[in-house]
């Protein structure tokens, strides 16, 4: 028996398709503004198979999926139809050129958007690329909240490789317990840990109790009676291609925690681009992805035609204790409903750490890409530990634990208001003698909402440092994810960065990202310019760690952005001020 495929359009489907397309505006370069109106609210889904709360957007899960070509304008009108809870949406790789309040970020960009309220999210998309977007306030991208922008390049243009077809692929991790209690558990005294997710999701489908049993079958080969079968909601997606073609694969991880790896039954697939970046094109037989990053891989449907294949994800750098996510590549020469005779492509060993880095070090920019400045202007140390407030579980940087203030900073910044958030920049530097491998001696930590000024303009090094957290021998992987910036990633170390890692730096061909790993007990160096005028979150985007504490927040050229929206100011002990303010 098939399983249903997801592309099977029903004609409410359509019709609800060509009212969330909404208007095409078509302006004089040929550019568009592109109009979405979007209500988010809680739905009943069974994402895998279990049925639970999920937050979606116009009744859909994953939410709908933009896709624009460069240069154009998105425009989404979100509706908060939740009941008691604010909402905001973050455009994950979007950099907001000339438009910081539509970042997405509550308490930093805006206030979050009240129940009933709608807030006009319009900005640019001006640069091609695999992107995604989330809810970015509480724990909000946990629930369920995101889906995938895809910017294609601009009318006429061509990109340095040729495909005959495409298929995005969005991966998440799903727990069964909500994500209310999540933030209670993450936030008690003691912390309780929400442990390792239940599922992991391609396009919003896993399979709880099916993928378990193939987990278990030591040899693999065939799938036992799953209770997938016939059910829509969590049917393996199934991507249909010809023989002898070659496909563009876009994956985005949105996950809350876990760090995946994925591979296609028998094909090989050569990447070529990471976060809306073009990369010097390298063969893999399987690659890593963490979480707030996204990558294109071409393949060849070079494979027997008489077969199916799984496509698989599975867990890295966390003792996995949740089965592979699938989905199927289905040859349109044979019958769809055929299971693929090879078991699914095993994911490596979860702590194998020395192949997640050889994968890391091949990623290099194609040649062309802009590059960095030889000299930076100031360099900032960021120290990842894992610390207790008053018995509270919390990470902090450089020992602050980032707390965020009830006004947002674009507008308490740009407005002068110096009550809103501590005006004492956070340390830019850690003790030279703390030793990252073992636990802290101190782990007392303190709470703190100040903010990095960066002069703008001005080159910007961030060396981020990880290190033992508090329990003996655990060091923890960290994807690091920048607001309103790609930044140059100039290389990675083991150990503390020291002097003589400096002539390791790639400055001739680094990588141009949004998001980048700090391995454990490891080093990442990164270079960015500070020439976006806004404030800017930069924070680990594993969702819990984000929650306990673990981000900074970076200011640069406020004093050039244009008027702030009135939406975008009315909270906060200061809201009403501001508005006022901005009126003059
Ligand atoms: Cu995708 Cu601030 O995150
Ligand atoms: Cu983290």
């Amino acid at each position: 028996m098939a399983p249903p495929t997801k592309l099977t359009l029903t004609p409410i489907c359509f019709l609800l398709y060509l009212w969330c397309l909404g208007v095409f505006v078509t302006s004089a370069w040929g550019s568009k503004a592109r109009h979405f109106r979007w209500e988010v609210d809680y739905m009943y889904r069974a994402p895998d198979c279990v049925e639970n709360v999920v937050m979606g957007i116009n009744n859909q899960f994953p939410s709908p999926t933009i896709k624009a070509r460069a240069g154009d304008t998105v425009v989404v009108h979100l509706t908060n139809k939740l009941h008691t809870e604010g909402v905001v949406i973050h455009w994950h790789g979007i950099r907001q050129l000339g438009t910081p309040w539509a970042d997405g970020t509550a308490s930093i960009s805006q206030c979050a958007i009240n129940p009933g309220e709608t807030f006009v999210y319009r900005f640019k998309v001006d640069k091609a690329g695999t992107y995604f977007y989330h809810g970015h306030y509480g724990m909000q991208r946990s629930a369920g909240l995101y889906g995938l922008l895809i910017v294609d390049v601009e009318d006429g243009k061509k990109e340095g490789f040729h495909y005959d077809g495409e298929f995005n692929l969005l991966l998440s991790d799903w727990w069964h317990k909500g994500v209310h209690e999540q933030e209670v558990d993450l936030s008690a005294n003691p912390m309780r840990w929400i442990g390792e997710p239940q599922s992991l999701l391609i396009n919003g489908r896993g399979q709880y109790n099916c993928t378990l049993a193939v987990a278990l079958d030591s040899n693999g080969s065939s799938l036992p009676v799953c209770k997938f079968i016939g059910n829509e909601q969590c049917a393996p997606n199934i991507l249909h291609v010809e023989p002898n073609k070659t496909y563009r694969l876009r994956v985005a991880s949105t996950t809350a925690l876990a760090s995946l790896n994925l591979a296609i039954g028998n094909h090989k697939m050569v990447m070529v681009e990471a976060d809306g970046n073009y990369l010097q094109p390298f063969p893999v037989d399987d690659f890593d992805i963490y979480s707030g990053e996204t990558y294109s891989v071409l393949f060849h449907t070079d494979q027997n035609p008489s077969s199916n294949y799984w496509i698989s994800v599975g867990v890295r750098g966390r003792e996995p204790k949740t089965p592979q996510g699938l989905a199927i590549l289905h040859y349109k020469s044979t019958t769809a409903s055929k299971l693929p005779i090879l078991p699914p492509p095993r994911t490596p060993q979860w702590n194998d750490y020395i192949r997640s880095k050889s994968f890391t070090n091949k990623i290099v920019a194609i040649s062309g890409s802009p590059q960095p400045p030889t000299n930076y202007n100031r360099r900032i140390f960021l120290l990842n530990t894992q610390n207790r407030i008053d018995g509270y579980t919390k990470w902090a940087i450089n020992n602050v634990s980032l707390t965020l203030p009830s006004t947002p900073y674009l507008g308490s910044i740009k407005h002068g208001l110096a009550s809103a958030f501590d005006q004492k920049s956070p340390p830019t530097t850690f003790v030279s003698t703390y030793d990252i491998t073992s636990p802290p001696s101190n782990p007392n930590a303190t709470y703190g909402n100040g903010v990095y000024k960066l002069e703008f303009g001005k080159t910007i090094d961030v060396i981020l440092q990880n290190a033992n957290a508090l329990n003996a021998n655990v060091s923890e992987i960290h994807p690091w994810h920048l607001h309103g910036h790609d930044f140059w990633v100039l290389g990675y170390g083991e150990g503390k960065f020291s002097n003589k890692d400096e002539n390791k730096l790639n400055l001739k061909n680094p990588p141009l990202r949004n998001t980048v790993v700090i391995f454990p007990y490891g080093w990442t160096a990164l270079r960015f310019i500070a020439d976006n005028p806004g404030v800017w979150a930069f924070h680990c985007h594993i969702e819990p760690h984000l929650h306990m504490g673990m981000g900074v927040v970076f200011a640069s050229g406020v004093d050039r952005v244009g008027k702030i929206p009135d939406e975008a100011l009315s909270c906060g002990l200061t809201g009403k001020m501001l508005m006022s303010e901005n009126h003059n």
